[in-house]
């Protein structure tokens, strides 16, 4: 990966020189272009799916149910379905093959990426085996604008010779799911194609419909050739069974471009204001205008964009930061958009980039909302709609496992059934083993504190009254009921996993039967936040949508009171001192010999894998795959996490906090992307150091795809969103909490400034800080004013106001501090307060 350091848009600017097959996946995926609606990945137009090519489009939402045999066992997956390909476009020379990426050497290669136009460029120099020499320089787009638009310009320039050349533009339904190498041995094949068809010479036609879901897709392109005569118009049409092409014959002469400008539509039965898709399709290509007007309406729709997202960072230790943030900011705007708002979609975690994990929904949307709750709220309100149409599927779910309320499932597709996988490959050992993560039962605490927050950055509370307050009140009973109360008059729950993925049973059991783990601590303190504050949610409410609302849900006082009890009441078991055990029952776990494996397998992120193939297990061990209960400590802030164990009776200190933090660190492989996030996160203010090697782990996560092949099947969303936030909200010290906007500013020590823009509630604000200062600016607009405070110091901020705070040292309770650490910081602490008395921090300037 290189930075374009020499021009001013080099932090804009994702670019490769030479072409590197190993890496041509990943590049697919980090160069995919998307818009909310499609994301397709930057596969060479030439190139046809094989090891090295996968050219893979995708439609937000799209999947289809197959089913197949395998491993003795009937399964069903519901899949992100590989749409028909919009990009075929190869040439060949006077009677020679068509010449494919693998057909000729590339003798000059660079693909550069600009965030800011979302335009990918690739400039290719190819020799045929006569020594030829084309210049393939292309440019492409996935309209931001035009949410059903692709569109292809390549000028293609015989640099050495003068000869009869032919292109060949076409559409291919021929694709299947084959993207990710451990499902290829599952149905992939998703699609029928319906026709393929001509129309007014220059556009192609592709109907398709997906095999279970019945849905159809249409593609249509419009292909125009210009050769230094003019326009070249096609010499042969060809539409066969699952494809349909066109060719255009040209005299092509030494040093002049011939540009072709290839404009697809992709348009499917679940749109929105359309007829027929094959027909809305090829209207969207005959209206479309020339590839110079889309491309400029689609920079500017993404001018306005980054105005609304972007984050600024000065670092010094990694001049590529501000990139890496830029790229992954780029790859949420393209997987949720103002595109996505009126689609029934949620935010998958490996975005619509690729085949993992089925573009299935997860949890990984509360790594992912929090920043757009502060940039883009009108995105989560859509996003949370997708769960909100589910609640019905959700209390079924919790009805046939005899429980009350609405059980969300761990991976959620198409109508909100559980989709989580029964069994799964290893591919390390190649057997087929059971997936217990449906377990994973967090899922729902998760949308519900989903709710809280959009709520609390928006104070929506039209979503709240009509949407949210109901998710929030049947995940409340769903828990309610869950738990069980235990012979220490305690409530327990049992049964269920953890985020940590890789403890899915007790040591010894069979995991078929008696599977979960018991009092997962993170699982039980989310549990007893919601029940919680369901008083807080209903307080919110207008008095007779209250009375609606519960008298609709049946709930009683005396449920409302068993919820209060039960908020109490939850076990949390601890041990050593202090220690939040991950589960009851895991301090009789054994050690694990980190040293010994690191030193035996090197990369040892996904222990479960090594060990399943050792004929071992995690089960037996003190490991963790990612955060579990450091989760607790992203989630809430210290203030919150004293109500929450005070509540719960447990007394537990800020001391405990980073003992806690140093054990599980520990004993983490991070075998997801998201530890990473957590895991800065959580030592933002103890170990800024450590807070930001991670940090800058997290931003590697997919640039350099640190999970060794990870990436080329999807992008990591949650990670990446997760990286924004962490500069947004982590470093900055933001909470939204009671109505205000909290500060509490602590950069990395190698970060020298930070800018970024919040939309809280109906204001914009701009806030900057530094090592010493944190600056907020209210934009001028007509808003009533809001509350922002530093440390206690509340200010309300009108638009057009603006107030600096000089920042105080913070002293450090969360670490054990050594003696001479402790003075200093009694010292600091003293003078803090002295500060404090005098004036206050603040300094408004208007
Ligand atoms: C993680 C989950 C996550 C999923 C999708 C898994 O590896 O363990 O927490 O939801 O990836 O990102």
């Amino acid at each position: 990966m290189i930075v374009d350091a020499a021009t001013p848009a080099g932090d804009w600017v994702l670019s490769y020189d030479g072409f590197e097959p190993e890496q041509e996946g990943l590049r697919e995926v980090l160069c995919a272009l998307g818009n909310g609606t499609i994301v397709s990945r930057a596969a060479a137009p030439n190139a046809l799916a094989d090891d090295v090519h996968y050219p893979g489009s995708y439609l937000a939402g799209g999947y289809d149910r197959l089913a197949t045999t395998i491993a003795g066992e009937t399964i069903e997956n519901e899949d992100l379905v590989n749409l028909p390909n919009w990009l075929p476009l190869v040439f060949r020379i006077a009677d020679g093959p068509w010449l494919r990426p693998g057909d000729v050497e590339q003798i000059g290669y660079r693909q550069a990426l600009d965030l800011h136009a979302g335009v990918l460029r690739r400039v290719v120099r190819m020799r045929d085996g006569d020594g030829r020499v084309v210049r393939w320089d292309e440019e492409r787009i996935v309209s931001m604008h035009a949410p059903h638009l692709a569109a292809l310009r390549v000028a293609l320039t015989p640099e050495n010779f003068s000869d009869p050349m032919t292109i060949r533009a076409g559409l291919d339904g021929s694709v299947i799911n084959w993207g990710v190498k451990r499902y290829r041995e599952l149905n992939g094949r998703h699609l029928e194609t319906l026709d393929t068809g001509a129309v007014e010479g220059d556009v192609l036609t592709l109907r398709s419909r997906f095999v279970q879901a019945r849905r159809e897709v249409a593609l249509a392109a419009r292909t125009r050739v210009t050769a230094a005569g003019g326009p070249v118009v096609p010499a042969r049409i060809e539409t066969l069974a699952n494809q349909a092409s066109h060719e255009f014959d040209v005299a092509a002469r030494e040093g002049q471009a011939m540009v072709v400008e290839k404009i697809a539509a992709y348009a499917s039965s679940q749109d929105k204001a359309s007829s027929e898709p094959l027909l809305e399709a090829v209207k969207h290509v005959r209206r479309a205008g020339p590839f110079s007007e889309l491309r400029a309406a689609h920079v500017k729709a993404w001018a306005h964009l980054w105005q609304q997202a972007d984050i600024r960072v000065e670092s010094e230790a990694d001049q590529e930061a501000q990139l890496k943030l830029r790229l992954h900011i780029f790859h949420l705007l393209q997987t949720a958009s103002g595109h996505s708002v009126d689609r029934d979609v949620g935010v998958p975690p490996r975005g619509w980039h690729g085949e993992a994990y089925r573009g299935h929904i997860m949890w990984d949307e509360l790594f992912i909302f929090p920043y757009l709750n502060l940039r883009l709220p009108v995105l989560t309100r859509a996003l949370l709609r997708y769960r909100y149409r589910r609640l019905d599927e959700a209390r079924r779910l919790a009805a046939e496992a005899g429980l009350r309320g609405a059980m969300f499932p761990w991976q959620s597709g198409s109508d909100g059934r559980e989709e989580s996988q029964r069994i799964h490959l290893n591919p390390v050992s190649g057997n087929w083993i059971p997936d217990n993560s449906w377990r994973q039962r967090h899922i729902g605490a998760a949308v519900a504190y989903n709710v809280w927050q959009y709520v609390e950055a928006t104070d929506d509370r039209g979503f709240l009254r009509d949407y949210g307050a109901e998710l929030f009140l049947e995940i409340a009973r769903f828990f309610a009921s869950l738990a069980e109360r235990r012979p220490d008059g305690r409530w327990g729950i049992c049964g269920v996993m953890g985020p940590d993925e890789f403890h899915t049973a007790y040591p010894g059991a069979d995991p078929r039967t008696e599977g979960g783990l018991d009092n997962n601590a993170y699982t039980n303190v989310m549990a007893s936040w919601l029940l919680t504050r369901v008083v807080d949610v209903l307080d919110l409410l207008a008095p007779d949508d209250r009375a609606r609302l519960i008298d609709r849900l049946e709930i009683t006082d005396a449920e409302l009171a068993l919820w209060t009890e039960i908020s109490r009441g939850l076990f949390i078991p601890f041990h050593d001192d202090g220690i939040i055990s991950q589960f009851e029952g895991w301090e009789q776990l054994k050690e694990f010999d980190w040293d010994g494996y690191r030193e035996k397998y090197g990369n040892i992120q996904r222990l479960d894998r090594l060990l399943e193939a050792e004929g071992d297990h995690p089960n037996h061990y003190k490991v963790s795959k990612q955060a579990d209960v450091l989760m607790i400590f992203y989630l809430f802030s210290r203030e919150e996490i004293d109500e929450i164990f005070h509540r719960l009776g447990y007394a537990f200190s800020p001391e405990q906090i980073f003992r806690n933090i140093q054990y599980y660190g520990r004993r983490t492989s991070h075998g997801s992307t998201l530890s990473f996030v957590t895991h800065a996160w959580v030592l933002a203010r103890s170990d800024r150091q450590r807070s930001w090697a991670l940090a800058l782990q997290a931003l590697d996560a997919d640039i350099a795809d640190v999970q060794g092949g990870t990436t080329q099947e999807g992008i990591h969303l949650g990670a990446m969103a997760g990286t924004v936030d962490l500069m947004q909200r982590c470093y900055t010290g933001i909470e939204v909490a009671t109505g205000a906007l909290l500060f509490n500013p602590r950069l990395p020590e190698e970060m020298r400034c930070l800018r970024t823009t919040v939309r809280y509630r109906r204001q914009v604000l701009d806030i900057e800080v530094d090592q010493e200062r944190l600056t907020v600016s209210s934009r001028v607009m007509t808003a009533s004013p809001v509350v922002i405070a530093y440390r206690g110091h509340a200010r309300a901020i009108s638009p057009g106001q603006s107030f600096a705070f000089e920042l105080v040292r913070e002293v450090k309770p969360d670490r054990p501090a050594r003696e001479s650490e402790q003075k200093r910081a009694r010292a600091e602490h003293a003078e803090e307060q002295a500060r404090d008395e005098q004036a206050g921090p603040e300094s408004p300037s208007e």
